[in-house]
């Protein structure tokens, strides 16, 4: 009998990732999307690759009815993995109505609905932007979470309080945050990887998008930072470790007794600067990379990589994959996608 987790955002870059490392450990998935950043594609492609097409509901959680609907015909399900979520950082600074509502309504009526039919356990998809500017720089979960400075950033701190604040009275409830440094990478197969809608504000598809010829250059947000080289350090993580730590998140919670608030940071540990990241990328595509120093971007923070070291000793989880692996399948997915646009 195979455990069944829901799923939501699951057609999107890290959940699809993590849908299929769910069904190649025996999980049944249900995915619930919107669709509104991701493509119903993505069901074949997982198919493709695990031999199973995920269970697949599309459904725009901020319908409080239509979310309790559906949950309630998965009462069966012993766990929720909650990424959907609007997730652009500037679109968030200039339109913050609409990552507060569509981000806090989701998860509150998930959580809403997930309590009323009895699935006990929650798994959080946030991010390390919830520590702002760091005191120190391996940062553990101990450190105290500041003011984001984007609203996306915020909605992960708003729902820190609130899954705190839902665990202090239901004692029947489980819920663990995972703070997802910088998530790079995708599939070995070529078939699933980012798809960022318009011009990426992420630095990995941005690299991609302009070795493509897509984009002109790539402008390098500020060389005057306190670090070796000038440019920013951030913890580049492979999207596919990711996804094994969600894996590893949920056998725990299959496992647990005691009902608890967990947080977990999930990085390498180590930092890489972006002048770093550019020289692996022309090293390992063996092109040139069209690039300009330009003015740091405003938010921006000096350096930012995780300590490993709960994850480690709680989960037994470290990412495995190096940056050249991280910097190869982003690539490879960048001279596929176009290809298998209509797979
Ligand atoms: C990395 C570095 C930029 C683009 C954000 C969110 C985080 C998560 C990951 C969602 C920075 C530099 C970037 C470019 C550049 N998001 N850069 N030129 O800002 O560390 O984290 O994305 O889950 O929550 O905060 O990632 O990839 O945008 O930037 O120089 O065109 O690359 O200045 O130093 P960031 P990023």
């Amino acid at each position: 009998m195979k455990n069944k987790i829901i799923v939501t955002g699951g057609c999107g870059y890290i959940g699809a990732h993590t849908v299929i490392e769910l069904i190649t450990h025996n999980f049944e998935v249900l995915i619930l999307d919107n669709l509104s950043n991701a493509t119903e594609k993505t069901l074949e492609r997982i198919q493709k690759i695990t031999g199973i097409k995920p269970r697949f509901t599309e459904i725009d959680l901020k319908d409080a009815v239509k979310t309790n609907a559906i949950f309630s015909k998965h009462q069966d399900a012993i766990a929720v993995i909650h990424f959907a979520a609007h997730k652009a950082v500037g679109e968030s600074v200039d339109n913050p109505i609409k990552y507060y509502k569509n981000n806090l309504y989701s998860l509150l009526n998930t959580l809403s609905a997930q309590r009323k039919n009895g699935i006990q356990n929650f798994i959080f998809s946030s991010s390390a932007t919830v520590y702002g500017t760091p005191k120190t720089l391996s940062i553990t979960e101990e450190n105290e979470t500041q003011r984001p400075f984007s609203a996306y950033g915020n909605t992960k701190k708003i729902a820190k309080e609130i899954l705190e604040d839902l665990i202090s009275t239901d004692k029947t409830f489980s819920a663990i945050s995972l703070r997802y440094f910088n998530p790079i990478g995708a599939h070995d197969s070529g078939l699933i990887g980012e798809l960022p809608s318009g011009i990426p504000n992420n630095l990995m598809p941005y690299i991609t998008q302009t070795a493509a010829g897509i984009r002109e250059k790539l402008m390098v947000y500020g060389m005057d930072y306190p670090t070796k080289d000038g440019t920013p350090v951030r913890d580049y993580i492979h999207v596919v470790d990711l996804a094994k730590a969600h894996v590893a998140v949920t056998r725990l919670l299959e496992k647990k007794q005691e009902k608890a608030f967990e947080v977990y940071n999930l990085g390498t540990g180590v930092g890489f600067s972006v002048l770093k990241i550019i020289k692996s990328f022309e090293a390992v595509s063996g092109i040139a990379l069209n690039y300009e120093i330009t003015d740091r971007r405003p938010g921006d923070v000096p350096q930012l990589f995780a300590s490993t070291a709960l994850v480690k000793e709680k989960l037994g989880w470290s990412a495995e994959k190096n940056l050249d692996a991280m910097i190869r399948s982003s690539w490879e997915w960048e001279q596929n996608v176009r290809s298998i646009k209509n797979l």
